[in-house]
């Protein structure tokens, strides 16, 4: 066994109404790639805080190198070289990619004077994320970004400092196929270089493809560590939740019911490009491509976030002009939206507000509201959810990120809506956690809504899609009905340039 870097003893941590983490042992070895994996609010996000000083402990001790940590703040952790990737980007919209990176270490033309030498910073910036290989402009600002390409500037803002401990909270949940091929490139390039690596994903896969040692936590209590080499991802699985998950995509299959929304020649320049496509009642249609491919730019089209130069809209059959998201509110179309932090959810509100507020009509008793209506409904989807929350007047921003995510779910669930578009739908969510969301799936389409599933993971297009369209580069490039479809026939469509037009 080599040197230990970090060893974490007993760590406890309570929250009102939870305790977070009890009794948690870690130990990494120097120069290892370290996986942390649990069910979403296992207490993953809550031990790297500990450990970076953002939280204090209720107890237990931390390790540096044999060297007990007495008390810890953000500022001791960095100059210890512990660098974290939240899994909250902490990126400030208004600044350009230079002046987050170098935020709060500004490099200064002579030192007295507080004048900063911006040409050092912008070519710092730019060897950066050379080195990740990303064509970033040091002066795009934070808001023209992607959210991958926001992760990436994320990732080079940890590297720009000295590193000893790098941690990623689940930094590949919003970058695409290439951006984690550099991201890992990265991590082992660095890894070569001594730095020690805690990451945290939830798929399976990338866990067992980049990680050295897997240490696994279940409803904030220690469980196991291992060898990655000793175990399957069904080993995996079964170390996160308890149980085995036997059907990962426990699809069924609806009878074909009357055409819900028909979308003809739409296009908004420059991202999407004279698109036309069905939904049916009953049915999912699923939406592939590679990130950036302009799928979220096409949903956003399609329910008025974002303005179209063309094309026509029908819902059940009827002609429709949208020009707003509340437009299709009214006529029972709403969007789940990938990045639930800006757009999804309310996170100084409670849960209770967050899953009634989309729907509040119906609350609604003369000028009142009708309370326990409101509760019994939030505990109802609590409980079909799965929500992990100490209550329903819970602070959202108090919940893990997948919990978080659930509420978004719930929230559009409690609406009259027949119409569904998904975008991204388990994004950082965990493998028992997707279950239970292609379950609701299921039970809209069984209700007879008609789902529209944008998704980058390919076996959940294959695995609860009934119909799958292919967008590259703002065209839709191919069309296969499920049972026809394979990943290398979707990869294929994914990667041609300009694309074709598709007949409706
Ligand atoms: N600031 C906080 N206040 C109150 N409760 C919190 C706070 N932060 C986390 N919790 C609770 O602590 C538990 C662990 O949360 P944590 O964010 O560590 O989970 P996680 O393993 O990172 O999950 P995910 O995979 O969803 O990100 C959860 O029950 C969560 O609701
Ligand atoms: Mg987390």
């Amino acid at each position: 066994m080599g040197e230990i870097f970090l060893k974490m003893e007993k760590v406890t941590k309570i929250f009102p109404g939870v305790k977070a983490l009890d009794e948690i042992n870690l130990e990494v070895e120097t120069g290892e790639i370290h996986v942390l994996l649990g069910e979403n609010g296992a207490g993953k996000s809550t031990l790297i805080k500990i450990l970076t000083g953002l939280y204090q402990p209720d107890g237990g001790s931390i390790y540096i190198k044999g060297d007990a940590v007495k008390s810890n703040s953000p500022q001791q952790a960095l100059a210890a070289g512990i660098v974290p990737i939240y899994q909250e980007l902490n990126l400030i919209q208004e600044l350009d990619v230079t002046e987050n990176i170098f935020m709060g270490r500004e490099i200064k033309k002579i030192e007295r004077f507080g004048i900063l030498d911006r040409e050092k910073m912008e070519n710092r910036t730019k060897e950066i994320l050379t080195e990740l290989n990303q064509n970033i402009s040091p002066t795009a600002l934070i808001q023209d970004l992607g959210v991958g390409k926001q992760q990436m500037v994320e990732i080079g803002k940890a590297l720009s400092v000295d590193v000893n401990l790098l941690i990623l909270d689940e930094p590949t949940s919003a970058l695409g196929k290439d951006e984690v091929k550099e991201l890992f490139r990265t991590m082992r390039h660095l890894k070569e270089k001594g730095v020690t690596i805690i990451f945290i994903s939830h798929k399976l896969d990338e866990v067992k493809e980049i990680g050295d040692r897997v240490t696994v936590l279940r409803d904030g209590k220690y469980i196991s560590t291992k060898n990655i080499a000793d175990v399957s991802e069904d080993d995996l699985v079964r170390e996160m939740v308890g149980r085995d998950i036997k059907n990962q995509f426990p699809k069924v299959k609806i009878e074909k019911g009357a055409e819900a929304l028909r979308v003809k020649n739409l296009s908004r320049a420059g991202v999407v490009n004279n698109v036309s496509l069905r939904a049916y009642r009953g049915k999912v249609l699923g939406i592939a491509g590679l990130v950036g491919s302009g799928r979220t730019e096409l949903v956003r089209t399609i329910i008025g976030a974002d303005r179209k130069d063309s094309g026509e809209i029908y819902i059940h059959g009827q002609k429709v002009e949208i020009n707003h998201p509340k437009d299709a509110l009214k006529y029972g179309m709403v969007l789940l939206t990938e990045d639930r932090k800006n757009q999804g959810l309310f996170l100084d509100q409670t849960v209770e507000f967050n899953c009634t507020s989309a729907n509040l009509n119906k609350y609604k008793q003369n000028v009142l509201l009708d309370l326990t209506r409101q509760k019994e409904d939030t505990v109802g989807l609590i409980r079909s959810l799965q929500i992990k929350t100490p209550s329903t007047q819970t602070k959202v921003k108090q919940l893990s990120g997948g919990n978080q995510q659930k509420v978004v779910i719930g929230k559009w669930l409690n609406t009259e809506a027949d119409i569904f578009i998904f975008d991204e739908p388990t994004r950082g969510i965990d493998v028992g956690a997707k279950v239970e969301v292609y379950n609701v799936i299921n039970e809209l389409t069984n209700r007879g809504v008609a789902v529209i599933m944008v998704s980058s993971e390919l076996p959940e297009i294959l695995g609860i899609s009934d119909h799958i369209l292919v967008i590259s580069e703002g065209k839709v490039t191919a069309e296969f009905e499920a049972e026809e479809a394979t990943q290398e026939k979707i990869m294929s469509a994914a990667t041609i340039n300009g694309g074709i037009n598709n007949a409706v």
